[in-house]
């Protein structure tokens, strides 16, 4: 596996974090839009001035590869997975996997300050993407639906917090 970092993109109103979330953003517009065939217009969503960005960087080159967005809305009582993306030539690397334990990290760690003692993370998954995240405890709930003209299934996954 090549040398890497993942970083998390800084909160509104510090240095650098457009330059940095965009850089998520041209990760999944690559992988979403231009691989996958994903409208263009509906990529920025709603989700994306609050949430948590995280990008995964090749180093020394800092090569952005890697994406993925955490995001808890006030009237939720669970956390969503979104956005998750690998650029296609770095693929079965385990760089996706590293995201997915960098997104629960924070899980984690933002449920423990809420003084949580679970935390239920929610991931829309493509069907090609289902054996992936149950990789990482996600099972199945409800039926197959269309998102954004794909369908998907609902994955979760309840992660303990411990203090
Ligand atoms: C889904 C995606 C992020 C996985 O990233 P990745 O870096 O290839 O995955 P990893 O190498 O970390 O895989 C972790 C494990 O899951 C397995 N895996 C990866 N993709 C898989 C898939 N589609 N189906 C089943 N298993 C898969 C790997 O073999 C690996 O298994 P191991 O731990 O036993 O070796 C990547 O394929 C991707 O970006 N796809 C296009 C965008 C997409 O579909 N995103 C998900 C939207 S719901």
């Amino acid at each position: 596996m090549e040398q890497h970092e993942i970083i998390r993109i800084p909160s509104v109103g510090q240095p650098r974090r457009e330059q940095l979330r965009q850089q998520c953003y041209n990760v999944r517009i690559d992988v979403f839009h231009r691989e996958q065939g994903f409208p263009l217009d509906t990529e920025i969503d709603e989700l994306d001035e609050t949430a948590e960005h995280f990008l995964l960087r090749l180093l020394p080159s800092l090569r952005p590869i890697g994406t993925i967005r955490a995001s808890r809305t006030s009237n939720t009582d669970y956390y969503k997975l979104s956005r998750l993306a690998v650029l296609n030539d770095y693929r079965k690397l385990h760089f996706g996997r590293e995201l997915v334990l960098a997104l629960h990290d924070w899980v984690t760690t933002d449920a423990l300050s809420r003084g949580e003692t679970s935390a239920k993370v929610v991931a829309h998954s493509q069907i090609p993407a289902i054996a992936f995240y149950a990789k990482f405890g996600y099972t199945p709930e409800g039926d197959q639906f269309d998102e954004d003209g794909a369908p998907h299934r609902k994955m979760v996954v309840h992660l303990p917090i411990s203090r």
